[in-house]
């Protein structure tokens, strides 16, 4: 499916199908209100109503506001695809609401169809987008922008999905090496060897009992003259049974999405490289599987990790923290960052904090908070701050190493976790780091606004919006 702005009148376009937004309080005032009435449509947000032999769709709205738009417009897609007509126009409502129509386009059409043996043939072709009334000139790049974030998250949605047999660490690994070939990226990787000289033992007791070597991916985009630096670090458990400490058969299901960190840190750097922004970013991906076997790290080691602070198991489901605890370390390293992100499905706790819809902000800068919360508001990912205190701090002690990693009570658990991985950032860079747990946002098996079945690509629209106004 294509989709392209024109510099046309919408009556101008020839498409077979025109699609209408439309509110409560226009509902009277339009064309076809007699046929809307009788048809039982009364605009609510997200409904449609296809007038076939006008050869129209409207769509309701609560408000012409960019996440209502881009809720509908994704209702709408999933009703046009299943017709069998190819091509259709919309005109662009507003500029502040161009990209909005174009996510909820291009992300509520998303399908992830790779192992279906007959997929659904889509007849639909092209949607034209009218510039109308406002100046194209204003409009195309704001077009080109929202389209190229919005193919970025579908990078990343088509990775999480893919199945665990098939992408292990080392896919992962090729994964990145072909997004760095074709977006003119750097890209180094460490082996296992390389993780053992670089001693990151906590890394490399994760991913033991796995047939499949882990790696850490170091991918870098590097403009000339860059305003700042920025070090996204992303969890990449290509699938996380638990470990030893076995997850249950039911929660077991879906933990092919234990990568949508480091898959959303691949679609940031893919889309930041091709909006050719003027900051330098480096995406550092811990990729290991969590199995079970002889071989297997157990509950009750001590390991020691890159930083040297030792962390006792007690708990090897709790390991996204422990291949992150040296990810981190290392990144801190490599690169001199002006801010530090890390992505993670780090806790079902997160999920029981907020929702499904929310992703979970923790950090130690409230301007950060701020102005990331403000991103949010602008690409319609919703954040919300978890806040860090001193009592939960203590539940992460232990009694024979430096930390545990499973706090001593379950509450307040996503905190816990963002609070183990606070220890493994050093002080200089304590205001420069934020931790994003998406558990909740990155997977979804009921559809919601513009995330259909599966994986949703979540942070990828609102880091590129953080990004963006640097
Ligand atoms: N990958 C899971 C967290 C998760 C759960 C992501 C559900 C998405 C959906 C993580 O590795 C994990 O298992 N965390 C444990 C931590 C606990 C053992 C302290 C959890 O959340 O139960
Ligand atoms: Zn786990
Ligand atoms: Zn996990």
């Amino acid at each position: 499916m294509n989709i392209k702005l024109v510099e046309k009148k919408i009556s101008d376009i020839d498409a077979d199908i025109k699609i209408e937004f439309i509110s409560k309080d226009e509902l009277s005032e339009s064309e076809e209100a007699e046929i809307l009435n009788s048809a039982g449509f009364k605009a609510e947000q997200d409904t449609t109503c296809f007038l076939y032999e006008k050869r129209v769709i409207f769509c309701g709205v609560d408000s012409k506001k960019s996440d209502d738009i881009r809720s509908a417009a994704a209702a709408m897609i999933k009703v046009l695809k299943s017709s069998n007509y190819t091509s259709a126009k919309v005109s662009a409502i507003s500029k502040s609401s161009l990209g909005a129509l174009v996510e909820g386009i291009v992300l509520g059409g998303y399908e992830f169809n790779e192992y279906k043996s007959e997929p659904k043939k889509a007849t639909l072709e092209n949607i034209f987008i009218a510039a109308q009334d406002i100046e194209f000139a204003t409009l195309e790049p704001i077009f080109n922008e929202a389209l190229i974030i919005s193919n970025a998250t579908c990078f990343t949605r088509d990775i999480v999905n893919r199945a665990p047999q098939e992408v292990n660490p080392q896919t992962l690994c090729s994964i990145a090496q072909k997004l760095s070939d074709d977006n003119s990226l750097e890209c180094e990787i460490l082996q296992e060897d390389g993780l053992a000289k670089e001693k990151m033992n906590a890394m490399l007791a994760v991913g033991r009992a796995s047939i499949h070597g882990s790696a850490l991916i170091h991918l870098s985009y590097k403009p000339a003259n860059p305003k700042k630096i920025i070090s996204l670090v992303g969890k990449g458990l290509t699938y996380d049974s638990g470990g030893l400490s076995l997850k249950p058969a039911t929660s077991m299901v879906t933990m092919k999405m234990d990568k949508a960190g480091a898959c959303a840190v691949l679609g940031m750097i893919k889309a930041v490289s091709e909006l050719k922004l003027d900051i330098e970013v480096h995406a550092f991906i811990g990729a290991v599987e969590n199995m079970v076997g002889g071989d297997a790290y157990k509950p009750d080691d001590v390991l020691v990790s890159r930083s040297k602070t030792t962390i006792e198991v007690r708990n090897t489901d709790a390991e996204g923290r422990l291949v992150l605890a040296d990810v981190l370390d290392y990144a801190q390293d490599a690169v001199n960052a002006d801010y530090i992100f890390d992505f993670a499905t780090l806790t079902g706790a997160c999920m029981i904090a907020l929702g499904q819809y929310t992703t979970g902000l923790m950090g130690h800068s409230h301007k950060l908070k701020h102005d990331i919360s403000r991103a949010g508001s602008d690409t319609g990912e919703m954040i919300s701050s978890l806040p860090f205190n001193k009592h939960l701090k203590k539940l992460l002690k232990s009694e024979i190493a430096d930390i545990s990693n499973t706090a001593s009570k379950p509450y307040g658990g996503a905190i816990t976790a963002g609070l183990f991985l606070d220890k493994f950032i050093r002080e200089e860079n304590k205001k420069k780091w934020m931790h994003f747990d998406i558990a909740g946002t990155a997977y979804t098996e009921t559809p919601w606004d513009c995330n259909v079945y599966g994986a949703t690509g979540s942070g990828v629209r609102l880091m590129c919006g953080y990004l963006k106004n640097l």
